[in-house]
């Protein structure tokens, strides 16, 4: 996960970015780099692999400033390397940028600024970025308005930090989506900007933290924030306790809305150092598979418990449907006790976040005693999950602290398109422009979960018609029917209200007897291939009596006139489309739990690692 640090004030800069890049390591990053304004120049130090790099380079080659900027880097686009790394220079040498976020028009960004003639220096989709606002300075825009202008021509979502020497008192920020956060530190004539609070948290705990699509523009003694519109915004100051779990739980009321929302900087992260968006090529890592094996393979077994059995279900069509390899989803609690049938051209694939689920882990041990290959995508580094698998992928969630597992579920689903376009890649059955093509979906992911998130309004409003029934029933089809069993145990464990969820198509076979009008019915109604399906499902949940929420494509009139709420989510691959329809799923049980009062974070009965059967 990127970080990026940046001061400006009366004291040494390099000191504090550099404290600061150190408080987010835990993030992981792969270089690390600083810029400063250095006798009016500006000064840069990079270098490859661990902080300690650069602090040597910095001793060895001092830089003093009182403004600059630092960041470290999780390679997207281009290897990690010196050259790559962050901070990016325009070819003038006087405006630096940092970046978290992944410009998903850079090809042509790229295009059209080398056919003006520049050089590009990088392999990386952020120097467009920079190239973008010297442009705009050089043509009469102060650093503001470059930036702002150059915002305006990327897609995807981003954090961005601005230093020019044109300007050398000020630093310019941006957020669009979700790319990780922007908190803004407000000292004693002296400002700090960081994605991450713990790495200001020092030296002030009071802090304002941007919204997407927002801009700063920061003095040593001032701040303005604003639209990328231009419109004047009256940001709401925080004052971060010094307690440190509310520290850390920065501008969100619980951990669960805050891992939430850390969805969209989660699924950047996924394919941080795994996805080669010029040539459409994965690499996984920790999980190498050999062409021949790749062709070997005769099915996959997945097994896991509770939410990551449900990502597991999401997983399997991927995968079934991008190498038609067959997949069968388990829970690890069943599977150990039923004798499974498995031979050495079987995988077993584990998914758990804890690393530490007792059943999953008897599950993987079967699987090992019976021969298969062991494969796992595990959340905490270093667990037991991890240790047993001949191969893994790391989740790139970061520290799931909320019980109710949300970026967890999402990261582990991302993750398993990367491994079934690997596995694609390794058979040979995509040819690299589809490959590509798939990649570029994934790309546009972050995005796209950062303008739901950016809707939650709606979703907490929603709650407040809802959180006094009793009983939900939640249906889906095809990829989304997972979502609905995730909807309804998102539901259950944080709120306590009876949920169930069902495949649409099974609903005349008994469950129809329960709806009337003390029933909720959420139907995940997306515009895909079930669509007419899941209409008619919505037609005879209303015709019944029951008050039917009906999850929705942005642009989907009719479904208007069908349910009694509906909750829109913008179109997306129908392939990736779980990613989407279940973020309003997580919010709206989310503040129903808020509505009712309960420990959101901590739910009754519940634990975070489930270490007994
Ligand atoms: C999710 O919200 C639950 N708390 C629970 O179902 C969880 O997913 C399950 O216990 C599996 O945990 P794991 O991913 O750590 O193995």
């Amino acid at each position: 996960m990127c970080g990026i640090v940046g001061y400006i004030g009366p004291r040494d800069a390099t000191p504090i970015i550099l404290n600061g890049l150190q408080r987010l390591e835990y993030r992981g990053y792969d270089s690390a780099g600083i810029a400063v304004m250095q006798k009016g120049e500006i000064a840069i130090r990079r270098d490859v692999g661990k902080l300690g790099n650069l602090v040597r380079l910095v001793g060895e080659e001092p830089l003093n400033g009182r403004i600059g900027i630092g960041h470290t880097r999780w390679a997207t686009h281009g290897v990690p390397s010196s050259r790559n790394a962050h901070p990016h220079i325009s070819a003038s040498g006087r405006t630096v940028v940092v970046h978290n976020g992944i410009v998903e028009n850079f090809r042509e960004l790229r295009a059209e600024l080398e056919a003006e003639g520049i050089q590009f220096a990088s392999d990386t989709d952020t120097e467009t970025i920079v190239h973008l606002v010297q442009r705009e300075i050089d043509a009469g825009c102060d650093v503001t308005e470059a930036t702002r202008r150059t915002a305006h021509r990327l897609r995807g979502a981003h954090a961005i930090v601005v230093l020019s020497a044109d300007q050398p008192d000020r630093l310019v920020a941006v957020r669009i989506g979700n790319a990780g956060g922007v908190a803004l530190g407000i000292g004693d004539q002296e400002m700090f900007i960081a994605s991450d609070i713990p790495a200001i948290l020092e030296h002030t705990r009071r802090m304002v933290f941007l919204e997407s699509r927002q801009m700063v523009t920061l003095t040593c003694d001032a701040y303005q924030v604003q639209t990328l519109d231009g419109a004047m915004v009256d940001a709401e100051l925080h004052n971060i306790p010094w307690d440190p779990v509310s520290a850390a739980r920065g501008e969100y009321k619980h951990f669960m809305q805050k891992e939430i929302h850390e969805q969209a900087r989660a699924l950047t992260d996924t394919l941080r150092g795994r996805v080669d968006f010029q040539h459409g090529r994965i690499e996984l890592g920790d999980l190498t598979i050999s062409p021949e094996e790749a062709k070997r393979l005769k099915r996959i077994v997945t097994v896991a418990c509770g939410t990551s059995a449900y990502s597991g279900l999401v997983g399997k069509f991927m995968i079934e449907e991008l190498t038609r390899i067959p997949v069968e989803v388990d829970y690890g609690s069943e599977y150990r006790y039923r004798d499974p049938i498995l031979d050495s051209d079987c995988a077993v694939l584990a998914i758990t976040q804890s690393g530490e689920t007792v059943d999953t882990l008897a599950a993987m041990e079967e699987a090992r005693n019976k021969g298969a290959r062991l494969w796992s995508i595990v959340n905490a580094i270093g667990s037991q999950a991890m240790r047993l698998s001949d191969g893994f992928i790391t989740m790139q969630a970061g520290p799931e602290i909320g019980v109710a597992s949300t970026k967890a579920f999402t990261s582990s689903i991302a993750d398993q398109y990367l491994l079934a376009l690997y596995l694609a890649q390794q058979r040979g059955t995509l040819t690299s422009e589809e490959m590509i093509a798939h990649l570029q979906d994934l790309a546009r992911l972050p995005d796209l979960v950062g303008q739901v998130l950016e809707r939650e309004k709606v979703v907490e409003e929603l709650a407040a018609q809802l959180y006094h029934y009793t009983d939900f029933l939640y249906l889906g089809r095809g990829i989304n029917y997972p979502i609905a069993l995730e909807g309804a145990l998102k539901l259950k464990e944080i709120s306590y209200i009876h949920a169930e969820g069902y495949p649409a198509g099974e609903m005349k076979h008994g469950p129809i007897a329960l709806i009337d009008e003390h029933m909720p019915v959420l139907a995940i109604t997306l515009k895909d291939s079930v669509y007419d399906k899941m209409l008619s499902q919505v037609e005879q949940a209303k015709s019944r009596g029951g008050i039917v929420i009906a999850l929705a494509t942005d642009g989907d009139e009719l479904i208007r006139q069908k349910a009694d709420h509906v909750i829109y989510v913008p179109e997306t691959p129908p392939l990736l489309s779980p990613l989407i329809s279940v973020i309003p799923l997580q919010l709206l049980a989310y503040h129903i739990a808020v509505w009712r009062g309960a420990d959101v974070d901590q739910p009754r009965n519940l634990a975070k690692s489930v270490t007994v059967e």
